[in-house]
């Protein structure tokens, strides 16, 4: 795929009515919105960009991103933590409120490395609200029969996310959380180490990645130590979320096509799925 075409052309703007609204873990919330058009269209890896406030109001002022968790028949469903105003506000709407929405935006996973007949196994590796596109890409796998394994980390046993929807998906779950309270105790990315090391010889591996930047930086180190590919989807504030305002770029290793950003990519457009070979990591 070209990157500098752009996936945002089949974006669409609307007032989506919320369908329903449900806590599913302490401060987080499920969110389903009819939205047939996007629904239609969306991939997995790609996000929507919502106004997290009431029709009648105008604060907050900016849109906040959320990834896209599901696409069921004619409802986009969203999943989200309270982390500060935005999501406070988002949480607080009702079933039939009106949602201002754009989506679906960003350039999806870049699911390639299956089209072969003997496919790599696909590792999915969720950190907290880095969860919801990978559930959305497990969906996409299993549609084609792929199935892949997914190692998923949390704070605590009840905000493990995702673990329900896996096993409707029959896929197989390793967990571990930072209090030990379920499956392994200790980081995610321990677990993608042990994974990793125990694949047999002549087996290989495609790591798709999302959560908090440090744990995103630490599997694409592990990644590379295994020469894994891997690819990792960005979680950057974006203003615009369109490509215009430039506030969500990050560095790339070395110019990878010739155009005006250089060696900077826009995550809302470019990204937010990008391979972590070809990410200037930094500190965060
Ligand atoms: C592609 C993508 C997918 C994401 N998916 C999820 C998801 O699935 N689930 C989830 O819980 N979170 C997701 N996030 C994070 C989410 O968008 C919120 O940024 C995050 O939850 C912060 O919560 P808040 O908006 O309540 O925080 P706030 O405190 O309201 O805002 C956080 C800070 O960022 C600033 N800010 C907020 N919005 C913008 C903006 N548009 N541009 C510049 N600055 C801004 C605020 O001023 C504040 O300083 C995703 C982000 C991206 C980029
Ligand atoms: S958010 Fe404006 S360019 Fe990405």
């Amino acid at each position: 795929m070209n990157p500098t075409s752009s996936p945002t052309q089949a974006a669409i703007a609307m007032m989506a009515r919320l369908v329903t609204i449900k806590s599913v873990a302490p401060h987080h919330f499920q969110l389903s919105l009819l939205a047939p058009a996007m629904a239609s269209r969306a991939l997995a890896g790609q996000f929507v960009h919502v106004l997290p406030r009431a029709a009648d109001t105008s604060d907050p002022f900016l849109r906040r991103a959320f990834s896209i968790m599901a696409m069921r028949g004619e409802e986009i469903d969203i999943l989200f933590r309270v982390e500060g105003r935005g999501t406070r506000q988002l949480s607080l709407l009702r079933a039939g409120d009106n949602v201002d929405v754009i989506g679906p935006l960003g350039r999806p996973f870049d699911v390639s490395p299956f089209h072969v007949k003997q496919p790599p196994l696909p590792l999915l590796v969720g950190g907290g609200v880095g969860v919801p596109p990978l559930l959305c890409l497990a969906g996409a796998l299993r549609a084609r029969q792929i199935t892949p394994l997914a190692l998923i980390g949390a704070r605590t046993s009840n905000e493990v996310l995702g673990a329900t929807e896996l096993a409707s998906m029959d896929v197989r779950t390793r967990l571990a959380t930072d209090d030990g309270s379920v499956g392994h105790h200790g980081r995610v990315t321990d677990l993608l180490e042990h994974t990793l090391h125990e694949l047999p010889p002549e087996a290989s591996a495609v790591v798709y990645a999302c959560g908090p930047y440090p744990m995103l930086r630490a599997v694409a180190q592990i990644a590379a130590r295994h020469r894994t590919l891997c690819q990792v989807s960005l979680e950057e504030n974006m203003p615009c979320g369109i490509g215009v305002c430039n506030g969500c770029v990050v560095a790339m290793k070395q110019e990878q096509n010739k155009d005006d950003y250089g060696r900077y990519r826009r995550i809302c457009l470019e990204g937010p799925a990008l391979w972590a070979h070809e990410i200037e990591w930094g500190e965060r």
